[in-house]
């Protein structure tokens, strides 16, 4: 990876070291409820995948929105790795399905939000990024092990400084952005 890519991630995280993924004991119950962090509606996997969509196809005069989707993804990536090894010492296979009682849903390219307007994409990057923060919080109740909360209170960081530039973004584009905000 150049410079450049390193230091446009370095804006999109926060400068806190990560937890290495550790568990106390393999726990099916705290693997399926990360599952759906992982892999669910609004999960890592399809943050990932919209934030490159919006990356892809976005209008060459945005240049500042081109960079910050692309590096903004790159920590759902990161995310992503940490939840999928953190599964795996959990005791089950970090493969993209959530499993609520035992019935696998796999991840489906539906869950992305594609959109075309600028101000449409950032108010659904926005509500996702609120949807995760508020999963992961209900994950940290549920989950006694002192290492995920840990690895889960990272993460939710990071997500709230993802709020925070995008909310810079839609101040910047969007007339009515602050109808986004609440
Ligand atoms: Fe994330
Ligand atoms: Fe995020």
């Amino acid at each position: 990876m150049g410079d450049r890519s390193q230091q446009g991630r370095r804006r999109c995280t926060l400068p806190v070291p990560y937890p290495e993924p550790q568990v106390v004991a393999p726990n099916a119950y705290y693997a399926n409820l990360l599952l759906e962090d992982y892999a669910g509606v609004t999960s890592e996997l399809t943050a990932i995948n919209q934030y490159l969509y919006h990356h892809f196809t976005v209008n060459e005069e945005y240049e500042d929105l081109n960079e910050l989707w692309k590096c903004i993804s790159i920590v759902e990536m990161k995310h992503e790795a940490m939840l999928a090894e953190t599964i795996l010492l959990l005791g089950v296979a970090p493969e993209y399905r959530t499993l609520t009682n035992n019935f696998p849903v796999y991840w489906s390219a539906s869950y992305v939000y594609y959109g075309v307007e600028v101000c449409d994409r950032l108010t659904a990057d926005i509500a996702g990024e609120k949807e995760a923060i508020q999963n992961y919080r209900k994950h940290q109740d549920l989950i006694a092990d002192p290492y995920i909360r840990q690895l889960l209170e990272r993460i939710i960081m990071d997500e709230e400084h993802h709020l925070k530039l995008f909310y810079q973004v839609a101040a910047k584009y969007c007339p009515r952005w602050e109808e986004v905000r609440d």
